[in-house]
């Protein structure tokens, strides 16, 4: 078993490790997947994707200010380029690459899919705490929560670092394990958000429920651990862990990455209505 001397970060080639990490905690940090030809590719397609939707050289397909707290923002500055798997080579190289495939279907099963024609496809984000920026942190969520009323689910979601994270850049927050408590659905409504009436109650990798409640915004919880990787780490994590996204320190820090998810439940029908609630706390 490769473990490179940072708890939970794994080669792309240790299969097994992953996989065992990855069901005991509910995420994992995988090396070694891009190689630097195709990380430096990745991050100037899209830099020259993110430059594109600023200036409108891309259609409005690609820019959202759907995620954002404040869209006015969106004029002066991009925070998300979504569908950007539809204009960087490297994005669909990497995301559909043999390797990751491999894991995903280790993870999901066989069948398993990448969604990257629903919602917003594959995103790249630029998440920075400076002024020009609508968006620097994430409150408590899992990402079934989004979407609870779908037959998509289980889901792995990857995310690939074209910058390293530490506390001045900001960093993902994970509670190790909850992915198997049976989470209700979503926990709150401050965002004014009408639940579906076809919401399931819960969910989670057993039927157990939460210890307790999962918070509304960005409070400390019992067992959460950091999560700090490396440029060009991907971080898998489970659609029913319980993460959040702490604001960088450092004005001048950018903190960017490309992520999606693949999923093992059922595609969703063509034109099928695609359900998103926003999380409350951003
Ligand atoms: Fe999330």
């Amino acid at each position: 078993m490769t473990v490179l001397g940072e708890t939970g970060v794994f080669d792309v080639a240790d299969v097994d490790a992953i996989r065992w990490y990855y069901q005991m905690h509910g995420y994992v940090v995988v090396r070694g997947l891009l190689d630097h030809a195709l990380f430096g590719q990745m991050e100037q397609e899209c830099v020259a994707a993110q430059e594109g939707v600023l200036s409108g050289r891309l259609s409005e397909r690609y820019g959202s200010t759907a995620f954002l707290d404040e869209a006015a923002k969106a004029e002066f500055f991009v925070n998300y380029v979504e569908h950007v798997s539809e204009v960087s080579d490297a994005v669909r190289t990497a995301i559909t690459s043999p390797q990751l495939t491999a894991i995903m279907a280790e993870l999901l099963g066989p069948g398993c899919w990448l969604g990257d024609d629903n919602r917003a496809g594959v995103v790249y984000q630029d998440a920075r705490p400076g002024k020009e920026s609508g968006y620097t942190r994430i409150g408590w969520h899992s990402d079934w929560q989004a979407g609870p009323s779908l037959d998509v689910w289980p889901a792995t979601a990857f995310t690939f670092h074209l910058d390293g994270t530490s506390p001045q850049n900001g960093f993902l927050r994970v509670v190790p394990g909850s992915q198997l408590w049976s989470t209700p659905a979503p926990y709150s409504n401050i965002n004014n958000v009408p639940v579906p009436a076809t919401a399931r109650p819960a969910g989670g990798h057993s039927q157990v429920p939460p210890p307790f409640p999962m918070p509304l915004g960005f409070e400390k919880v019992r067992g959460e651990v950091a999560v700090y990787v490396e440029a060009g780490d991907v971080i898998l994590h489970d659609c029913f862990l319980w993460h959040a996204a702490a604001r960088a320190t450092d004005d001048g820090a950018t903190r960017r990455h490309v992520r999606g998810s693949y999923f093992g439940g059922t595609v969703p029908a063509a034109g099928a209505a695609s359900e998103f609630i926003k999380n409350a706390a951003r």
